[in-house]
């Protein structure tokens, strides 16, 4: 596959070890040098964005200034309808600082307690920023329900407790295969990779 990043490297601009390691996957057919923020000692920058997309785009322009690199960023989130759409932008800020998403699954549950509705949805935007350049933004969205109580032990996050519309398995309990096939940032993904073709 031909695609166009000068240089051929890229900076995967996320803190998160499940997120790097699911755009690392992603990346890896594409024969780039991938390398994470982390590990070029990057900070994290505020997340003061109001929506997945402007986030996305802050962190994205952040690691591209900061690297000299190209950046690829992720921002993505869970919205619970019966929620109004949160915990959405706060998502991994409901786990509190020990990132502990055991806990952030029971806030979840208490707060859907007598609800009805338990449809929910993933969504990652992934953002392409160039040093002192341009930033492209790519949306994508799978719809599911939340389970009680999370099953299985892949993935990352909220993964147990999601299962993915025409799924009987939640994303916890698939392989990494079975949820690159379906998820938010698999579809995110294959738009830039249209982009980046086109
Ligand atoms: P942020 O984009 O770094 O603000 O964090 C987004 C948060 O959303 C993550 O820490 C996870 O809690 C959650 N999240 C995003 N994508 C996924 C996913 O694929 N599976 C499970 N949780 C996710």
């Amino acid at each position: 596959m031909t695609i166009e990043i000068p240089g051929n490297r890229i900076v995967i601009a996320s803190h998160n070890a499940g997120k790097v390691r699911e755009i690392r996957e992603l990346l890896d057919p594409l024969g780039l040098s991938v390398v994470s923020a982390g590990e070029l000692g990057l900070e994290e920058p505020e997340e003061t964005g109001e929506t997945f997309a402007a986030n996305a785009e802050l962190k994205g322009r952040f690691v591209a200034e900061g690297s000299g690199l190209p950046a690829l960023s992720d921002d993505s989130g869970l919205a619970v309808v019966a929620l109004d759409g949160a915990p959405g932008i706060h998502s991994a800020r409901w786990a509190g600082p020990e990132r502990d998403f055991g806990m952030a699954m029971e806030k979840l549950e208490r707060a859907l307690a007598g609800k009805s509705d338990r449809s929910a949805y993933f969504i990652c935007v992934l953002c392409l920023a160039f040093p002192g350049g341009g930033a492209d933004v790519f949306e994508g969205r799978i719809d599911g329900d939340l389970v009680w109580p999370p099953r299985g032990n892949n993935g990352f996050g909220y993964d147990p407790m999601f299962r993915p519309e025409g799924s009987e398995i939640t994303f916890g309990e698939m392989t990494p295969q079975e949820k690159h096939a379906v998820n938010h940032r698999a579809r995110a993904f294959a738009k830039f990779l249209a982009h980046l073709k086109g």
